[in-house]
């Protein structure tokens, strides 16, 4: 089956770079793991450089698009990892679960191949970024595809679960890393970097009303609170997965 990506991957890599206060916590949550397995690779964003990584990556056109002197990777997916039990020092899914067929199967697959600790960046489908106020169909989105921190819970027991604030400035361009810079979803090469606008239809109504409140100045007086912020809660959200016994702190 052709991947997702090989579609809608056009560009990626210089919309979506990894910021490094992300790259940051993902590293610290690591902790010492010598190898880690990075699923849903990608282009190699947020890859450790100094430990033993190999990527795992169902899109061709992906892979061709790791920049030279990225971590080996395998053309597979979540759903069948080809690795023998507890290979990996340590398993990172960043910004991929939610495309994966049956995120239960997958996460149950990651930890089957993982020792210690697997930490994954999700978005909580609960949150209600002020993106879904102009397009109600993002939260529909969210909700339909994004699964519930219950299913991280039920598939690999216990789980911490920290708030990943969204700096104003973030260099990586997933969905609501523009959370102060509004003008950027009138654009649609920056909306391009997003899987959600390729799925969401009819954007045009929901975007021309932000236009307006741009133009008037009532986004300005609706969300001014946000306008002295360095950092937003936008819902997304760092998961750590210790395997059952472990205490999921560290
Ligand atoms: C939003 S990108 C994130 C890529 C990278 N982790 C990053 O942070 O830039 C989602 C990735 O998940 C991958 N993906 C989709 N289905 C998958 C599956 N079944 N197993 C593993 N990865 C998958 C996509 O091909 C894509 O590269």
């Amino acid at each position: 089956m052709p991947a997702l990506y090989d579609s809608i991957g056009a560009g990626y890599e210089t919309l979506r770079r990894p910021d490094p206060r992300i790259t940051a916590r993902l590293h610290d949550a690591l902790g010492l793991a010598r190898s880690v397995l990075n699923v849903g690779a990608g282009t190699g964003n947020y890859e450790p450089a100094d430990r033993a990584v190999l990527a795992v990556e169902p899109s061709a056109r992906m892979i061709q698009r790791r920049p030279p002197g990225s971590a080996p990777v395998i053309q597979a997916s979540a759903a069948a990892l080809p690795f023998a039990e507890a290979t990996f020092d340590a398993a990172l899914a960043v910004l991929t679960v939610h495309h994966w067929p049956d995120p239960p199967a997958g996460l149950k697959e990651v930890r089957r191949v993982t020792r210690g600790r697997i930490v994954i960046l999700t978005f909580d489908p609960a949150a209600r970024p002020w993106l879904t106020d102009y397009l109600p169909g993002l939260a529909a989105l969210d909700e339909a595809q994004m699964p519930p921190l219950e299913v991280y819970r039920t598939a690999l027991g216990p789980i911490r679960v920290e708030p990943l604030l969204i700096p104003y400035d973030c260099v990586d361009g997933f969905l609501y890393a523009y959370w102060r810079r509004p003008h950027a979803y009138l654009d649609p090469r920056i909306r391009s970097g997003s899987s959600s606008f390729h799925a969401l239809k009819d954007v045009d109504a929901g975007l021309g009303r932000l236009e307006a409140d741009l133009d008037s100045g009532a986004w300005q007086s609706c969300y001014a609170h946000l306008t002295g912020l360095e950092e937003y809660d936008a819902g997304y959200r760092l998961l750590v997965s210790d395997p059952v016994g472990d205490p999921p702190d560290r």
